[in-house]
């Protein structure tokens, strides 16, 4: 490129300059060639030692089969040379047409030529209906062959592109002046202005390479928010601006008394075996709860009260006083309630919510783990109704983009009415269940010391779930354990509901 330069000023086409006798390089007339010419202009022009332009040009090329009916005619062409004129020799049967141009040309050509009227049938087999053709085909591929496209114009280009016979190529050409720093040998530029080269003054007469404002630093390492907890963000938005306040959630491990007692589970409960529940054995024993308080749970359970009958069966302190890894975030919700009915200056309405991990001694498969994440909210207000929780939540999860919701009765030890919910998912299209919800009963509140007017509703919903919808996640292995990939991780989207 210099030394074209230098000899004549400028480069015109860069698809002709010179080859390079024995240098390893593409010649300049393919496409190769001018990649290798671009990658040399963009370093040259860096330095400023030469300015070009880029061209685009657009022409096509023969495939194959293209290739051999320029060379041969097309099939139809074929079959008609192969045919005795009419009258003047033996008719070719079908397969004798196929022995003499080959099945290919003859599956072809056969019906080509008989619509475009070159033969017709005679008795059994066929003859020229004409003693002269005028074979397009050949012609228009001959043509594009030597210049790269026809006079004919579209209609046909695509119609040889439909058959393929044709393909389009785009390439790219240069035109190249010289710059202002042009020279015919490359000096390799600075990259630093040394202490030496100030003190020699050497910087005065230095030729620096030019700073590319353009060039993509290199990636940094740097933390990144897991999807869960990108997820989790967005449902503390959700509660933020509902006006909710968060609850303290660090303690993952709990007496059963909060985790179950508290929240009026029976003492005999399936849930409180150790197949489901994560029990500690060390130490063996939580702290006792509030007496008086802790009189009153035990009294519920085995004597009943607030106009409740109670299990009427032997309460166990032992049992109560057992420690386990919390099965759910009412766990917290029960010490957080507790806190907000006896509070210095009485109950105050409040709505809470928590979003942490909890336990369960489960089987764990492609979508359940020993651990997950709730996401749960309490709101405590005097006279609160059903249709309150029912409205509230059309309002929580339209927030979420699920605008569609079904209430299912279900049953928890803690709360009456307790309620289902599923959510339409249009992607998935099918109801799937999203939570669950109730009112808490009388037997759990009024130990704690509400007013009897004050209702409470609660709701949870895992935080799994809607993440791996989020990111299309079938195995939650893929979110949750050694298996999951950092790099994953890392480049993750953020989620907005
Ligand atoms: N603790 C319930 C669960 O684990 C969720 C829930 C919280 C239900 C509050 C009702 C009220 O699924």
């Amino acid at each position: 490129i210099l030394s074209t330069l230098d000899k004549d000023e400028s480069i015109s086409d860069t698809r002709r300059l010179a080859l390079v006798a024995d240098a390893d390089i593409p010649p300049p007339s393919s496409a190769e060639g001018q990649q290798a010419i671009q990658g040399a202009l963009s370093s040259l022009s860096s330095r400023e030692m030469v300015t070009f332009e880029t061209h685009e040009d657009v022409s096509y090329a023969l495939k194959p089969e293209g290739e051999q009916i320029a060379r041969e005619g097309s099939h139809e062409a074929r079959v008609w040379a192969a045919l005795p004129a009419k009258g003047k020799g033996t008719p070719l049967s079908a397969k004798e047409i196929i022995q003499v141009v080959g099945a290919e040309s003859a599956k072809i050509g056969q019906g080509k030529a008989i619509k475009a009227k070159w033969i017709e049938k005679d008795g059994a087999g066929f003859v020229k209906a004409t003693d002269k053709i005028q074979d397009t085909t050949q012609l228009d591929l001959q043509e594009i062959q030597s210049s790269g496209t026809v006079a004919a114009g579209e209609k046909v280009l695509s119609e040889l592109k439909k058959r393929n016979l044709i393909v389009l190529r785009k390439s790219l050409w240069y035109t190249v002046h010289k710059g202002p720093q042009f020279s015919t040998s490359v000096q390799k530029p600075e990259t630093d202005l040394t202490v030496d080269m100030l003190t020699s003054g050497a910087w005065k007469t230095s030729n620096f390479k030019k700073y590319n404002f353009e060039a993509e630093g290199a990636p940094t390492s740097s933390g990144a928010l897991h999807p869960l907890l990108k997820v989790r963000e967005e449902f503390r938005n959700i509660f933020l601006e509902m006006g909710f306040a968060e609850m303290p959630t660090s303690q993952y491990v709990e007496s059963s008394f909060w985790n179950f007692d508290a929240l009026f589970v029976p003492q005999q409960h399936p849930a409180r075996e150790s197949q489901d529940t994560f029990f500690i054995s060390d130490p063996a024993a939580a702290l006792p709860p509030p007496k008086a308080y802790y009189q009153s749970v035990a009294t519920v359970h085995e004597k009943g009260g607030y106009g409740s009958l109670g299990y009427r069966a032997p309460w166990s302190t032992e049992e109560s006083h057992k420690l386990v890894l919390r099965t759910h975030t009412t766990a917290c919700s029960a010490q957080l309630l507790r806190k907000l009915a006896t509070q210095p200056g009485g109950f105050k309405p409040a709505k809470l919510f928590s979003i942490d991990r909890v336990f369960r001694n489960e089987a764990t498969d492609n979508t359940h783990l020993a651990e997950f994440h709730q996401v749960e909210g309490v709101i405590a207000d005097h006279e609160l109704t059903l249709p309150d929780l029912i409205g509230f939540l059309h309002t929580f999860f339209s927030k979420m983009g699920l605008k569609n919701l079904r209430f299912k009765p279900a049953y928890n030890p803690y709360t009456e009415p307790s309620m289902e919910i599923f959510a339409f998912h249009p992607a998935l299209n099918k109801w799937v269940e999203i939570g669950n919800s109730g009112m808490f009963r009388p037997e759990m509140l009024e130990p704690m010391g509400f007013p009897k007017d004050v209702r409470v509703h609660g709701f949870g919903l895992s935080l799994e779930r809607p993440t791996m919808i989020r990111y299309g996640i079938s195995n939650i292995r893929t979110l949750v354990g050694h298996k999951v990939n950092v790099d994953w991780v890392e480049n993750s989207a953020a989620v907005r509901f």
